[in-house]
């Protein structure tokens, strides 16, 4: 009779034997949190469609990064909430820009945490497109020139990461040079290779008000539909010098997460985006689930998945209940 099927329950008899036969785990050293800083005084907002995450000013942004440094998780991601727009987003590339002035407040006080910058255009611009625009359309090789002064910018601040996020074709090779003939040689980049054109990214554009005002980011982003084009965007980023590669979203794209790594010998990045994490808080707010075991599950979803980060606005609760566990 034994030997007639596999008794595959003998690994899983205790919470011991299910503990040493654990294939993935989840890091606090793995997480990647977010943070929202905007131009004023005295600002603690928070996202309307976002509960529990906020947008801070620097007068106030100590008590966010206080707790996440207290919390042991080790980098953070800038996003920034400009007062002024314009049609080219030169508040994105200005020394005084509000991430500019985030990130060396940041690394004042806490030299060691690792500090993303995220280089993009659309938070700036007031047409919310993450590039140049003439006649309507988002102009390719304009744009990188905007986005390479802000990158330059941005390890000028002391960022440790730059990572690109607008899907202009190019955008590694033009930071890379910039960064080098700036003298930053050392500053990685974190590449936003394959970023669909989401609908889980509406929560987001109320964080970071960064809608765009016609039209929407299909010419630039990707279509959900397609693996083969992830593999050629990973693929030319990678050449072009991008030392991380960011899947985005995550759990509608655990797939592609998967190709990627087994594709390019980098890290890759899965950003759990903001639509992936109102859709957890809705439900769990209103009881419906566990909300611990389901951002432990889908988090580990996402490592099964190939990645070795993730950038997620759970990271600070997840960090809690790592240590609880
Ligand atoms: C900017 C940018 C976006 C996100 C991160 N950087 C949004 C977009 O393309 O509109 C989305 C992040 C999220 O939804 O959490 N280019």
């Amino acid at each position: 009779m034994s030997n007639e099927f596999k008794r595959h329950r003998k690994l899983r008899t205790s919470a011991g034997m299910r503990k040493i036969v654990r294939e993935t785990h989840l890091h606090k050293e793995d997480l990647i949190y977010p943070i929202f800083v905007k131009e004023g005084n005295n600002v603690k907002n928070e996202v309307a469609s976002m509960p529990g995450v906020y947008q801070w000013s620097l007068d106030r942004l100590d008590e966010e990064v206080d707790e996440v440094v207290q919390l042991g998780i080790s980098t953070i991601i800038v996003f920034g909430v400009p007062a002024n727009k314009d049609d080219c987003g030169t508040s994105a590339y200005s020394k005084e820009g509000i991430v500019q002035k985030a990130i060396r407040q940041i690394k004042r006080k806490y030299p060691e945490l690792i500090v993303i910058a995220d280089t993009c255009l659309c938070q700036f611009t007031d047409h919310g497109h993450c590039g140049v625009i003439e006649d309507g359309q988002i102009l390719n090789d304009p744009s990188l020139e905007l986005l390479t002064k802000t990158a330059v910018s941005q390890a000028e601040s002391g960022a440790d990461i730059i990572a690109p996020s607008n899907m202009m074709d190019g955008f590694v090779t033009a930071i890379r040079h910039g960064l080098d003939d700036a003298g930053y040689h050392h500053v990685p980049v974190m590449s936003y290779a394959v970023k669909y054109a989401s609908s889980f990214y509406g929560p987001f554009r109320d964080a970071a008000h960064s809608s765009p005002q016609f039209g929407d980011r299909k010419t630039y982003q990707m279509d959900p539909a397609n693996r083969l084009e992830a593999l050629r965007e990973a693929q030319s980023d990678v050449e072009e010098g991008a030392d991380f590669l960011i899947v985005k979203p995550a759990l509608s794209y655990l797939d592609i997460i998967r190709d990627v790594k087994d594709s390019h010998p980098v890290p890759v990045v899965a950003y759990n985006v903001s639509g992936e994490y109102s859709m957890v808080k809705g439900a769990a707010l209103n009881g419906w689930i566990d909300e611990k075991a389901v951002v432990l599950e889908k988090l580990i979803s996402m490592k099964r998945a190939g990645a070795d980060l993730i950038l997620t606005y759970f990271a600070k609760d997840v960090a809690k209940w790592l240590e609880e566990n």
